[in-house]
């Protein structure tokens, strides 16, 4: 059987997106079950995580896969010399599937490249996201019933935030307007604008944030100034509180508007707005643990077939 890899969501099509949707939604009906029972599932993060690392690892984990791993490089062997290669060479003898998260663009595809077994991005540097793309097209389709139409605002880093890159190139397949609003150090990335333009992506650009812009919105993506991703930290403190998001700013706010956060949040949302019915970014996390037991089971070559089957359901 061919390896199936998940690196990057703009490998998917629109059919394939909607398909790990479904999935992800069986496995919201139904996350404890044991179909991968005697599957070995590694965690390999350079960088790190609470979400993306926890909720992969419990996704196995109720999946009935064991799990190896580690959380910080500098308890392994790179810290002697090892290379990436040799990392994912001898992590393939122990596991049926690597998750990776590493801090070079372009390692995770690096990674497929070399390994015998199903490689999983669980982030590349600034570069992609796609498990985070999963459980946010997951979110958007089940708060707005549709991913077609939508008008989508996202805030913030725009230039170093590998989610918002991701979700462009996902949501390509469903006639989305972006609007874009960062300040002129976080714009996003010409490569992604022009991306863009090659898919007939609608986009509008600003640099203000405030209730008329966010009256436009069906779905209000917030992101935090990545400080580790900045050379410069004078740079770093002058844009890091730049957009910070209060609950009176939701006045004039569509009904249906949700927001998203891929989370970690520092700043950039007034913690009163938790209590808001537009805040979704909590559930959103939750999400992830059903995108992530579709993505595990999906390169392990698990249909969806095969999880409306399933008779290995707990409880
Ligand atoms: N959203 C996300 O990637 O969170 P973590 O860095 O905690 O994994």
């Amino acid at each position: 059987m061919e390896k199936h890899d998940f690196v990057t969501i703009a490998d998917l099509s629109k059919e394939k997106i909607l398909y790990m949707i479904q999935m992800a939604k069986e496995f919201e009906m139904h996350p404890n079950r044991e179909i991968l029972k005697g599957k070995v599932v590694a965690t390999l993060f350079f960088e790190p995580s609470t979400r993306t690392r926890l909720s992969f690892e419990t996704a196995a984990n109720r999946l009935g896969a064991k799990v190896i791993g580690f959380s910080d490089a500098k308890v392994t062997s790179a810290t002697k010399g090892e290379t990436l290669k040799d990392t994912i060479l001898m992590v393939s003898n122990y596991a049926d599937v690597i998750v990776m998260r590493h801090h070079i663009e372009g390692a995770a595809q690096y990674a497929s490249e070399i390994a015998p077994v199903p490689i999983v991005n669980a982030g590349d540097g600034a570069h992609q996201h796609p498990s985070q793309c999963m459980l946010d097209l997951y979110s958007i389709y089940k708060t707005q019933g549709t991913l077609e139409n939508l008008n989508i605002f996202l805030v913030g880093d725009l230039k170093y935030g590998r989610t918002v890159h991701s979700l462009i190139m996902a949501m390509r397949h469903f006639n989305p307007t972006f609007h874009f609003i960062a300040p002129k150090e976080l714009a996003m990335p010409d490569e992604y604008k022009l991306y863009c333009k090659q898919h007939g992506i609608r986009y509008v650009e600003h640099t203000d944030f405030n209730e008329d812009i966010i009256a436009e919105a069906d779905i209000l993506y917030m992101t935090r100034v990545q400080k580790e991703r900045f050379s410069d930290l004078m740079e770093y403190e002058r844009v890091k509180n730049v957009y910070i998001l209060k609950k009176d700013m939701l006045c004039k706010a569509r009904q249906n508007m949700k927001i998203l956060h891929p989370l970690p949040r520092v700043n950039e949302i007034a913690y009163d707005v938790d209590e808001d019915p537009h805040a979704y970014y909590i559930q959103q996390a939750q999400n992830g643990l059903y995108a992530r037991e579709a993505i595990i089971s999906d390169v392990l070559g698990y249909s969806l077939e095969d999880i409306k089957n399933d008779k290995t359901i707990i409880g």
